[in-house]
């Protein structure tokens, strides 16, 4: 193996400099993740943990305590409770959308059933809570706990406004903001609470985690629409399926012309689809460049992201951070 990381993308290359850590959360997941009592469990986390995934949110609670030259090891355990909270929001996001593939696997839902799926998602959040409390740092307790709130409110407001073609930008924000953003600030707030951060350089990894999360998930709901299945190991088409109003659909909307909303009513919210409308749809998100305009929005967070870290120390790891955040609005997974 290559042991380098010349010609590496950014992820992969924070995830070199911290595999020792990643290795000792990955430890610390698979062993929490577990009931001697209810054995499924640990066989519905481990086939969503051991299916992979980008790590990208426990990786900003290390990278963000090693910025600041944390050398302890409750960043660790920090880290784990970020992917828990990740992985009970996964498996209960794939049972409201009805997905059937996630990190290249079928969905916990479609291999054992819904209801598995969110009692063990019910179960990781407490057992992240668990671990929090274990870690003792009130101020990581905070904003991990307050980010739960926020996704599943995300969450619901998305449940709430699908099918509704007035969700505009300002709406689509804060859904956005609630079911990814929150946990992305959190992670890094998280790592820098624990690294001994003051409040400027703490404000600053939130404000860093904020941007990089709505980023990241315009980036989503681009490749959504036009992402490869492959490579990003979920359907593509969900979100088009599922009726929801995202960035690419609401800009193009608001170009549409009579034939144009007459599709976009059936289709989103009568909710009456048809073979080939999703292709339709592809087509006018193209003709109209809603791909492109919501692909600049996501730039226009990242370089956002990117200057919220100025405030922290000069560090190698600093910079992987400002490189990461280039590389989600470049993503294919
Ligand atoms: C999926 O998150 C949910 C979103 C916020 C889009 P990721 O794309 O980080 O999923 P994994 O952890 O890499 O599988
Ligand atoms: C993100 O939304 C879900 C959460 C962060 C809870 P999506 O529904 O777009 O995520 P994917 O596309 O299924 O991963
Ligand atoms: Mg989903
Ligand atoms: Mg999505």
């Amino acid at each position: 193996m290559n042991k380098t990381v010349e010609n590496t993308d950014p992820l992969s290359s924070l995830v070199y400099d911290l595999r020792s850590d990643l290795d000792a959360t990955s430890n610390t997941i698979l062993e929490q993740a577990n009931s001697t009592l209810a054995p499924r469990i640990g066989d519905v986390s481990a086939h969503l943990f051991k299916a992979g995934g980008k790590r990208i949110r426990p990786i900003l609670t290390l990278a963000a305590a090693t910025a600041l030259g944390y050398r302890g090891e409750l960043h660790v355990q920090a880290a784990a409770a970020v992917e828990f909270i990740h992985m009970a929001t996964l498996l209960h996001d794939d049972v409201i959308d009805e997905s059937d593939q996630r990190r290249k696997r079928p969905t916990a839902n479609l291999l054992w059933d819904n209801r598995s799926s969110i009692l063990v998602g019910d179960f990781l959040l407490a057992r992240a809570l668990q671990l929090l409390v274990e870690l003792g740092s009130g101020k990581v307790l905070e904003a991990l706990s307050a980010a739960a709130v926020s996704i599943a409110e995300g969450e619901i407001l998305q449940l709430s406004t699908a099918r509704s073609l007035q969700v505009d930008e300002t709406t689509y924000r804060k859904i956005i903001e609630g079911k990814t953003s929150a946990l992305f600030a959190a992670a890094a707030e998280s790592g820098g609470a624990v690294g001994g951060a003051d409040s400027e350089q703490l404000s600053a990894l939130r404000e860093f985690g904020h941007a990089l999360g709505i980023s990241f998930q315009i980036v989503d709901d681009v490749l959504d629409y036009g992402g490869d299945s492959v490579s990003l190991g979920k359907n593509v088409g969900d979100d088009f399926r599922d009726c929801k109003v995202t960035l690419p659909v609401i800009k193009a909307v608001s170009m549409a012309d009579e034939a144009e909303s007459r599709f976009w009513r059936r289709v989103i919210e009568i909710g009456e689809q048809r073979l080939g409308d999703l292709e339709h749809a592809q087509e006018l998100l193209l003709k109209h460049g809603s791909i492109e305009s919501a692909k600049q929005e996501a730039v226009r967070w990242s370089t956002i992201a990117q200057a919220s870290l100025e405030k922290l120390p000069d560090h190698p790891i600093r910079g992987k951070l400002a490189d990461l955040s280039r590389f989600v609005t470049e993503r294919a997974s």
